[in-house]
């Protein structure tokens, strides 16, 4: 088990990783005042765990399984059952689940009485390698992902690898997503990733890959809370078209989304000359071990209208973190026009590989 510590200026978030940790950082919390966030799905594996660790009279409150629970409404409703339950300003928000119900509760915790603690112990290898650290909260909001959040730092985030022996063989290909997108960002990780091709799902492997991305993205949260030095943006690379497909399509999960996303801006990358061929078929081949067949999406162009809402974007040009070389990536940006166009060319190319 090992602690890794963000310091930012309001708040010290610590993470602890590792087997063991939810026996014994989960037990230190019972003593609060504490209400639980999870998904019915969670909820069916895991309330024994629950019960058990923070005894069978704590609150809980169950959203439905899935993207589409993060809204206003379940927002609303969580912010409703806390008061309900006679919640106070000393009171600590759970997290526990995936990276829906960390984002939902998350905002939640930074909302209520003008914001409480939050402990996210994120259940899925998506949440436990990204979305429970760094304290980005978010809903979805008019047909636009994320567009209703805050930065809100969970006090501690509790990834224990116990939790993902339960997931479905899809939310460990997500989660390798978001691992593999790492290995864009950060050598160490790629050269793990590449000697592990033909490994990546097994144990030893998830719980060393789980400890490096959750230091790298340590280190860059630090550095750039607020994601405006331009830093944090980095942790976005293949981002906007996966975001735009992820709203448009709907079929997928966040993570597959990531790894399609990826794959598309690599193609323009490639075509701008920003990635040399080498290294991006070594990043496809990486891709293409998780996501067999990268779908040729007929109507791109449409689901490309959407990249215009992502929050990279200044300007009318359509703004993309692609992979440069080892650990080096680079921002480059297009007109909405020529971005489209790629994005046509690379589904057609796809078309004929199928
Ligand atoms: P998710 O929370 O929907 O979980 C995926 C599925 O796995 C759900 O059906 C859930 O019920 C189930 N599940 C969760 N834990 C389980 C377990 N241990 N055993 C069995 N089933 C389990 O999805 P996700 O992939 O964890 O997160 C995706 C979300 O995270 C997206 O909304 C995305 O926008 C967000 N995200 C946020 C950040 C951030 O920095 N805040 C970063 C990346 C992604
Ligand atoms: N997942 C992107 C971020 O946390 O900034």
């Amino acid at each position: 088990m090992k602690d890794i510590t963000i310091n930012t200026p309001l708040q010290k978030s610590v993470i602890h990783c590792g087997e063991g940790a939810f026996e014994k950082y989960a037990a230190e919390l019972k003593v609060r005042q504490l209400f639980i966030v999870t998904d019915s799905n969670v909820f069916a594996w895991y309330r024994h765990d629950i019960w058990r660790a923070f005894g069978d009279n704590v609150p809980v409150h169950i959203i439905p399984a899935g993207e589409t629970s993060k809204t206003v409404r379940n927002l609303t409703e969580i912010l409703k059952a806390m008061l309900d339950s006679g919640m106070n300003r000393d009171c600590t928000v759970v997290a526990f689940g995936g990276g829906v119900v960390g984002d939902i509760a998350g905002l939640a915790a930074s909302l209520y009485m003008r914001g409480v603690r939050l402990v996210q112990i994120p259940t899925t290898l998506l949440a436990q390698v990204d979305s429970s650290v760094g304290g980005k909260t978010a809903v979805d909001f008019g047909g636009v992902k994320n567009v209703i959040g805050t930065f809100y730092q969970p006090e501690e985030v509790i990834a224990d690898p116990c939790f993902l022996s339960t997931l479905p063989e899809r939310e460990i290909r997500c989660g390798l997503g978001e691992i593999i997108k790492y290995g864009a960002l950060n050598a160490r990780i790629l050269t793990l990733l590449k000697s592990n091709i033909n490994n990546l799902k097994s144990t030893e492997f998830l719980q060393e890959i789980i400890y490096q991305c959750i230091k790298h993205k340590a280190e860059i949260v630090a550095e750039d809370e607020h994601d405006n030095k331009g830093l944090r943006k980095t942790l976005n690379l293949g981002h906007t078209t996966g975001h735009a497909l992820e709203l448009y399509y709907r079929k997928k999960s966040h993570g597959e989304f990531v790894l399609i996303g990826m794959y598309y801006e690599l193609y323009i990358a490639e075509k701008l000359n920003t990635c040399p061929q080498n290294y991006a078929n070594s990043l496809r081949n990486l891709i293409k071990a998780v996501i067999k067949r990268i779908p040729a999406y007929e109507d791109v162009a449409t689901a490309a209208d959407l990249a215009k809402y992502d929050k990279k974007n200044s300007g009318l040009d359509i703004t993309l973190i692609v992979p440069e070389s080892e650990g080096k990536c680079a921002e480059i940006k297009l007109s909405a026009e020529q971005y489209t166009q790629m994005l046509e060319e690379c589904a057609l190319v796809l078309k004929g590989q199928a």
